[in-house]
């Protein structure tokens, strides 16, 4: 088919084959086209208001050992910190001072802190009347219960790819089918449930790409986090190439044509391969900003890949700084919790 007639298709019905996701991915004469059709479905399921939600990096400690992340503990070039119950519900405070409706809550995957502690943190979140998205990595169903109902309402964890070679080779220690445990057990719990992938991830290729987009729509994602992978010089994939922006955001505004409801954040990796990267997705399909609100040092301490934005600005900068683009878009920050159509806060 022409390419035009598969985005036609994919705004009036929002589902493709495979093969028409291939094409659209191989093809790009036609980019814009496809970024105009991304945004016009944007703005009818999920309007012009751009949800924001403050990240609060709590913790780098990590006990796994994923190629492409400079967290990885094999990484022992990484100083290591932990933030304590009270500094990350105090960082929270912060957040809703500045407005923010939703804090996501990320971290390494490690035990360094007790379900106990956890269960105190989320629930003294929650208490302040805040969303609360959770991004721990895999952990047992009880456990993901346990968080559910102190107050959790989202989480994020990305399947990263669904190519079960590539998540073989990058994941040592790791299987494909625990994390889609994971997804699953985090649906049945009642979170809403992110996912997503990495662009551009070694031996990737436009097919990955497109089965990635089916699995999300098979899941039913209510959010998808993409960004190109950018390698990081303390891992083994220090000598890769690393994804493109183009292709991205092209796999973003694809992922919107296919989940049109969907909450689909403009990732801080897009902005490091391009300076009005975040602009640029939110004008392509996206409809949700996660600025750091995590201070000071830590900031740097966190550091997934080289270049990463923000390190040196502070949480009140930056809600300015990304406040000011939005409006310069003619676009506006929402004053709602920005859950996923109807759904409300729960807890
Ligand atoms: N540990 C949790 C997990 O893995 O789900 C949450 C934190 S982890 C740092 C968050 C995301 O960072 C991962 O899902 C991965 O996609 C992304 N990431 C890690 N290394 C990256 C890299 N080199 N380039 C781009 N994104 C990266
Ligand atoms: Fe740890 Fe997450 Fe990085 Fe993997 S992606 S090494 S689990 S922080
Ligand atoms: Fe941090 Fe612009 S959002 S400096």
């Amino acid at each position: 088919a022409k390419i035009v007639d598969i985005i036609n298709k994919a705004e009036t019905t929002h589902s493709l084959t495979k093969e028409e996701i291939v094409d659209l991915l191989r093809c790009n004469e036609y980019d814009q086209q496809l970024f105009l059709a991304a945004d016009r479905v944007r703005s009818q399921y999920v309007g012009d208001q751009v949800h924001l939600r403050g990240l609060i990096e709590f913790s780098n400690v990590c006990q796994q050992n994923c190629f492409y992340c400079g967290l990885r503990k094999e990484n022992t070039k990484v100083k290591r910190y932990r933030l304590s119950p009270d500094t990350i519900v105090d960082l929270a405070g912060k957040a809703k001072s500045y407005n923010y409706k939703t804090v996501v809550l990320q971290s390494g995957e490690s035990q360094s802190y007790t379900v106990t502690e956890m269960q105190y943190i989320i629930s003294s979140i929650k208490a302040l009347g805040l969303a609360i998205t959770l991004s721990l990595g895999e952990k047992n169903r009880d456990e993901y219960q346990i968080y559910r109902e102190a107050g959790a309402d989202r989480y994020l964890l990305r399947i990263e790819t669904t190519n079960p070679q590539i998540y073989k080779e990058l994941h040592p220690g790791m299987s494909f089918e625990n994390r889609v445990r994971c997804l699953l057990d985090l649906k049945e719990l009642g979170y809403e449930l992110g996912t997503g992938c990495l662009v551009g991830l070694p031996n990737q290729t436009m097919e990955c790409l497109a089965d990635d987009i089916l699995f999300f729509k098979t899941l039913d994602a209510d959010m998808i986090g993409l960004g190109p992978f950018i390698p990081n010089a303390d891992t083994p994939l220090a000598q890769e190439k690393g994804g493109t922006f183009t292709t991205s955001i092209k796999v973003m505004a694809i992922t919107r044509l296919l989940l049109p409801e969907a909450n689909i954040p403009a990732t801080t990796a897009m902005e490091t391969l391009n300076k009005n990267g975040r602009i640029i997705a939110l004008q392509s399909g996206a409809n949700v900003v996660m600025p750091n609100v995590t201070e000071g040092e830590y900031r740097k301490m966190y550091m997934l890949y080289p270049g990463k934005i923000c390190v040196n600005d502070t949480p009140k900068h930056c809600i300015g700084c990304i406040t000011g683009k939005i409006q310069g878009i003619g676009r506006h920050v929402s004053t709602e919790f920005g859950f996923r159509k109807s759904k409300k806060l729960t807890n």
